[in-house]
Order: C-alpha cells, then sequence, then structure tokens
C-alpha cells in the first residue's frame, strides 16, 4: 500500500519515524497513522524499558522498589523535568499520577471553592464529556445546583469554536459569582487552541480559579503554564505524547502548597514525605510541591514507555516540531483547497497560534460518514477518527507523520469524493 519509492526522498525528518511502530496493512506494509490526538502509537525503546521492569520483578521482587536505577520507590520523579519543560513550569509543579479525570476530581476538591454567590464553574462547549462530568458531580457534592452553578459558553450560532473575545465576555459577565473557570488548553472536537493566558488573567481579574485540561495540548502545542498564570491543569499521556493505552497522567499545580487552606489536598500515603512514609505513622506530612497530591504508589508498567517518549522531546526542540506540524498542514490544506471537493468544510482554525496538529473537518451527508468514512480511509491506508455529530478529526505528529501521508490522506479523500457514495 505504501508506495515502493519514497516521494519524498529528501525529508530529514523521516528518520525519526523508525523510532516508532506504525501500525500496518495485513500486508506489513505501514499505514499513514493520523489519529495520535486520540492514541499516540508505540515508541520502539518502550519495550526495552518495559522489559527492565518485568525482568527487574522477576529477578528481585520486592527488591525492585530500591533497585539503583529507576527504583520503583520514585519510579516517575525522573520524568518530571522533561514534563515541565513540555508546560512550561518548575519540576516542582508537576507530578505523574492517576488518570486524567481522576485528577480533575483531585484539583477540583482543592480548587473549587463555592462560598456564598461566589460557587459557579464556567465551561466552554463543545467540552469533553467527562470533564463536564466531573464539574457538574463536584458542584452537586459541594451541595450546589449544576443546571445553575454550570455557566457553559459555546460558539456563535453555524460556527464550532468558542471566540476568545466571547470567553473573556462571559467571564467578566459572571463576575462575582464565578468560582472557577476550567477550559480545554487544546479543544478536543475542534483541535482549537484557547489562550490560557488571556483567559486566566480575565478570570483571576473577576477573583475565581483558572484550571485547564492539557489532554489534546501537552506535547501538541507549546505552553507556558507559570507564566500565563494558570493555577492547575490536569493531563493524560496516551494522545501527543504516546505513552500507552491508559497510560499514567500528569498534573500542575502553580506555586503548590498541598496543605493551604480552606481545602488542603486529599491525603494518600504517596503523598507523604518519602523520608518517614514507611514510618507508617497516622499523621500526614506531604511531600514538598506537586508531589503532595499523589495518594497512590506509581503503576510502573503504566509509565515506563514515557521514559522511552520524553526524551524524544527533549531532543527537538518545540520551535522545529511546530515549524515541522505546520508544513504538513500547510501542505495538507493548501492542496485540499486547491481540489475544493464538496461537503467538506474544515472548522480547525488555521490563524497562527490557533491550532496545533489535529485538523477537524465538518463532513457533509454526500459522504459516507461515521464508521463507513474510517473503514473508506483505512482501506487507502489512512487511520483517523470520528467523532458525533459529524466531525473527522486527524492529526499530524511532527515525530512520526510526514510529508508522504499528507499526500496519502489528500489523494484518499478525493477518490472517496469521486466515488460517491
Ligand atoms: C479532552 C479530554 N479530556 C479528558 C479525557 C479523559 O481522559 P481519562 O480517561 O484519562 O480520564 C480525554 C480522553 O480522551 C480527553 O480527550
Amino acid at each position: 500500500m505504501k508506495p515502493a519509492s519514497d516521494p519524498h526522498p529528501n525529508d530529514p525528518w523521516m528518520s525519526l519515524r523508525a523510532r516508532f511502530e506504525l501500525p500496518g496493512d495485513p500486508g506489513g506494509a505501514p499505514l499513514s497513522y493520523l489519529a495520535g490526538h486520540s492514541l499516540g502509537p508505540l515508541v520502539r525503546g518502550a519495550h526495552l524499558l518495559i522489559e527492565e521492569e518485568l525482568e527487574a520483578w522477576s529477578q528481585m521482587g520486592i527488591a525492585g522498589y530500591g533497585k539503583p536505577t529507576r527504583p520503583w520507590m520514585r519510579y516517575a520523579h525522573d520524568l518530571r523535568p522533561a514534563l515541565a519543560q513540555l508546560v512550561g513550569a518548575r519540576a516542582d509543579e508537576v507530578a505523574v499520577m492517576n488518570s486524567l479525570t481522576v485528577n480533575l476530581h483531585l484539583l477540583l476538591a482543592r480548587f473549587y471553592v463555592p462560598r456564598g454567590q461566589r460557587r459557579k464553574v464556567l465551561i466552554d462547549t463543545p467540552v469533553f464529556p467527562s470533564d463536564r462530568m466531573a464539574i457538574a458531580s463536584q458542584i452537586a457534592w459541594r451541595g450546589g445546583d449544576p443546571s445553575t452553578d454550570l455557566i457553559v459558553i459555546g460558539p456563535r450560532p453555524g460556527e464550532w469554536i468558542v471566540h476568545p473575545d466571547d470567553f473573556e465576555e462571559a467571564i467578566r459577565r459572571a463576575g462575582e459569582t464565578l468560582a472557577l473557570v476550567f477550559v480545554g488548553g487544546v479543544n478536543y472536537l475542534s483541535g482549537q487552541v484557547q489562550p490560557l493566558g488571556r483567559l486566566a488573567r480575565v478570570t483571576h481579574a473577576q477573583g475565581a480559579c483558572f484550571g485547564t485540561d492539557l489532554a489534546h495540548a501537552i506535547g501538541n502545542v507549546p505552553l507556558a503554564l507559570d507564566r500565563d498564570e494558570v493555577d492547575f491543569a490536569v493531563w493524560c499521556s496516551y494522545k501527543y505524547l504516546n505513552g500507552g493505552p491508559g497510560a499514567v497522567g500528569g498534573l500542575f499545580v502553580r506555586a503548590p502548597d498541598p496543605q493551604a487552606a480552606p481545602h488542603p489536598a486529599l491525603q494518600g500515603w504517596w503523598g507523604h514525605e518519602e523520608q518517614t512514609r514507611f514510618r507508617m505513622g497516622p499523621v500526614f506530612t506531604p511531600e514538598a510541591g506537586a508531589l503532595g497530591f499523589a495518594l497512590s504508589n506509581v503503576p510502573v508498567f503504566s509509565t515506563a514507555p514515557l521514559g522511552a517518549t520524553l526524551p524524544l522531546f527533549e531532543e527537538h526542540p518545540f520551535a522545529r516540531l511546530v515549524e515541522r506540524r505546520e508544513a504538513l498542514i500547510r501542505s495538507t490544506m493548501d492542496r485540499l483547497e486547491a481540489l475544493a471537493l464538496p461537503g467538506i468544510t474544515c472548522i480547525t482554525p488555521m490563524g497562527e497560534g490557533e491550532h496545533g496538529a489535529q485538523l477537524s473537518f465538518a463532513i457533509g451527508p454526500i459522504w459516507p460518514r461515521g464508521e463507513e468514512l474510517i473503514r473508506d480511509l483505512a482501506s487507502r491506508g489512512i487511520i483517523a477518527d470520528w467523532r458525533e455529530p459529524h466531525i473527522l478529526r486527524l492529526a499530524f505528529h511532527p515525530l512520526y507523520n510526514g510529508l508522504d501521508d499528507a499526500d496519502r490522506l489528500v489523494e484518499g479523500l478525493a477518490g472517496i469524493n469521486r466515488s460517491g457514495r
């Protein structure tokens, strides 16, 4: 399925693809993997790291917690500088733990502080359903009413994205009733990037907290959480970070003080300071920084792949990754615009800084839709995904996608369009 000769022989980025294991067709030819916004592919080095821990478990058993390299006791600690770099924070402000929604609940417990009339939470829509569920249930759990305490700002009629001006206006309008603003750093459906610093500043001017879901942002767009004065953030590691299905997630807390009033961090033994943890005393003394928000011991096997994937980001300055991804997106969009295929509209904003690697297309009724379209694309060697109501999502990850993938996508869409329904 892959062309026998490389149509882009001078593409210097292509050697990087060899660091990944990309799914292939039944004949073994690699597919164009454009689903990294959903689940990133396997980084080759992950095999060795997982096998290393299996071997240690087999050979050492319990002693693995104190083994000389990568002791399980502090297994995720060494990943923090690389993650901090990716989100624009200090290493002590990030921690590797749990999954995204669990971390969101933990940090809502700390940062959602309804008091008097200041109890509303403002979110944007379309929002990832789990975020909305977590927030609505936290409101109810604190005795509030999600039908009045949850404010949702949506796109203008006929559009798919929330304009930052409209977002700001909604924050100002909520004013003193606002306890928290929560937004996807990159929207899961449209791929739109929200200006976190701008929204955080307006939120703080109203006396409220600002948090963000970075599931689609980490490893995808440059982030500067400290500079932007974001109060807290949560992420998963299985999209642009390529950590594997259900990989351990992470969180950021600005200038973290796990014991700060009025809602100290929820407590668990892995958030207790390491030196005295195994004295098994009843009194909680938190680890310094974001580690004080940890509850449980580190899931070694779902953390191991990050040891292979984060170095790839350290090797390549983010500005270069952005340049590469823009070249792929431009190549795709220029040719799609020239083809002017009917019934397919890009809903991702194309301005500078308004998108990351994801392109989302609204698919009209003249096209096959849903699973049928995804199958048609797969039969042409392209892996993408579909989200209701009628959005085709795909992404160009600068570390493993190339101009050949852009070619195949454009030809594939043109072919499906020509073949009609
Ligand atoms: C934007 C967004 N938020 C939250 C989640 C939920 O993540 P988890 O299952 O790790 O809680 C996802 C999962 O894909 C997501 O895309």
